[in-house]
């Protein structure tokens, strides 16, 4: 590995697409401790008069979620929502087969709706396609967004809501590919019938968007084919196509580890090639982006212990902790979004709270883990445009992926905010690099803040005896000269720089 000097040009001719700022959203499962003992836990201290953890809600709150993408996940394809909804003493208990764990059904469709509003989110409701029928799915449109007058409407009156709720976002089912989905598809019958159940959740209200089930990863055995015939089937019908990736270190390689940008943007790039070849083959006008709408890194938590209940409630269920090398992927990964956003418009972060998550909580407290900083910073401060920097970085050797640069780059320029960001991974394991910036056009007025996430240890996580390990701090802003500025970006380290355009 040879570590000279990088250079990042950037220029605002060079803008890839507005950056959707729905790519900052999130993903709330009724999984292990998501919902119950995270969001719901009217047992906590830090519980409001709704049972809402107020310290969860901060947290959340901070991080910006665009969207919040629920209830499921593999939960959602054996859920019926009218479960969820009405007096809770009634509320039924069921045994969730995704889980293997008891549903108390305590929390549903308009406790989510209180959750959303407390967090200043738009909810992004997803229907049951495997044991679910698409009456049921239009049904829940309506419980949702009709005007009072007819049954399902009118009971959301009787709940206490007589407002419709005008849920925009909508999932038409979950990983419907996959083996392990109850209530699993072929790719045709999926098809047919996600078209028909968006045919009449369409009916009840037209202004909805509706996102299909892609491939649950790029590793599934029928990607992209399961992608171009569901695609073929209801493209019309629907805004949004979906794809879910979660990312491992089962190899202990943290050079191609800190590479894995290279898959995900070939991720985009194939259904990318998918949507315009459907686009045209179906002779249509109209166009579908892409929903990353689960995304995460997922690995040390994966055994079939850690994925079962033992038909509990609220168990411990992959609650994943997260270290540096993990919060530099998470990085690359909203790097990929914003290089990206030409196509992709929605992303969910999967998942929130205690599962996957950048929240840990116990009764009483709250840990904010690594990759929580990345995501913070992005989501504060990646708006407007994408620029398409070009990067000069020395290269280096990966099992995986060949030969890469040492630097993940992207950048955003917000003229009406009058914002500019950068955000650089340096993907080195010892060598720290002088980086030149150079604006090609227009340079910035000023650069107030750099931010830095970083370590020596790959492996270095926060704990609730010792939170501060990974966390963004605040560094010295490079210096604007003229129309550039240099930094030196530490080994293994993300940095966002903030700069203002007036
Ligand atoms: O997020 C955890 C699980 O991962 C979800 O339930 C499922 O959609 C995916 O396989």
């Amino acid at each position: 590995m040879s570590a000279s000097k990088a250079q990042i040009y950037l220029d605002t001719n060079r803008s890839i697409s507005p950056i959707s700022p729905l790519l900052f959203s999130g993903f709330a499962e009724h999984m292990g401790r998501s919902i119950y003992e995270g969001i719901y836990d009217p047992d906590s201290p830090h519980a409001d008069e709704r049972g809402l953890r107020k310290d969860v809600l901060a947290a959340l709150r901070e991080l910006n979620f665009r969207a919040m993408r629920y209830p499921g996940g593999n939960f959602l394809s054996g859920y019926y929502w009218l479960d969820g909804v009405g007096p809770k003493d009634k509320r039924p208990r069921r045994r969730d087969l995704a889980w293997q764990s008891i549903e108390t059904n305590q929390f549903g469709t308009d406790e989510f709706m209180a959750f959303a509003r407390a967090i200043n989110t738009e909810p992004m409701l997803a229907v049951n396609m495997g044991t679910g029928t698409i009456q049921d799915a239009a049904n829940l449109v309506e419980y949702c967004n009709a005007p009072v007058g007819t049954q399902y409407a009118d009971l959301r009156a009787a709940n206490g809501h007589p407002e419709p709720y005008g849920v925009k976002y909508w999932c038409v089912g979950n990983e419907m590919d996959g083996p392990w989905q109850i209530g699993h598809l072929e790719a045709e019958d999926y098809g047919k019938k996600a078209r028909e159940a968006a045919k009449m959740m369409r009916w009840h209200d037209p202004s909805i968007k509706l996102v299909l089930c892609g491939s649950s990863s790029s590793r599934m055995p029928t990607y992209p084919e399961w992608d171009r015939v569901v695609l073929e089937l209801a493209w019309e019908q629907v805004d949004y196509h979906s794809l879910h990736y979660y990312a491992n270190n089962h190899d202990n390689d943290t050079a191609s580890y800190l590479a894995l940008s290279a898959e995900f943007e070939a991720f985009v790039d194939t259904l990318s090639g998918v949507l315009r070849y459907v686009k045209a083959k179906n002779r249509s006008k109209h166009d579908v982006f892409l929903s990353w709408d689960e995304w995460n890194v997922w690995y040390k938590a994966h055994f079939p212990s850690d994925m079962q209940g033992q038909w509990t409630v609220a168990p411990h269920l992959i609650e994943e902790v997260y270290n540096l090398e993990d919060a530099l992927v998470a990085a690359q990964w909203m790097n990929v979004f914003l290089r990206k956003s030409d196509v992709l418009k929605i992303a969910c972060l999967a998942q929130v709270v205690n599962v996957i998550a950048p929240i840990l909580t116990t009764r009483d407290a709250l840990l904010k883990q690594s990759i929580y900083y990345p995501f913070l910073l992005f989501s504060r401060l990646a708006s407007g445009v994408a620029l398409d920097v070009a990067v000069k970085a020395p290269l280096y050797e990966t099992q995986k992926f060949g030969t890469m640069p040492l630097l993940d780059v992207s950048a955003s320029w917000d003229e009406e905010k009058g914002a500019h960001a950068i955000f650089i991974v340096n993907r080195s394991q010892t060598e720290s690099l002088p980086v030149e910036l150079v604006w090609q056009d227009r340079a910035p007025a000023r650069i107030s803040k750099a931010y830095r996430v970083a370590g020596t240890d790959p492996k270095a996580a926060n704990s609730f005896e010792n939170p501060n390990v990974v966390v963004a701090v605040e560094v010295a802003a490079p210096v604007l000269d003229g129309k550039s500025a240099s930094l030196v970006v530490p080994p293994l380290s993300f940095t966002a720089i903030e700069a203002q355009l007036r």
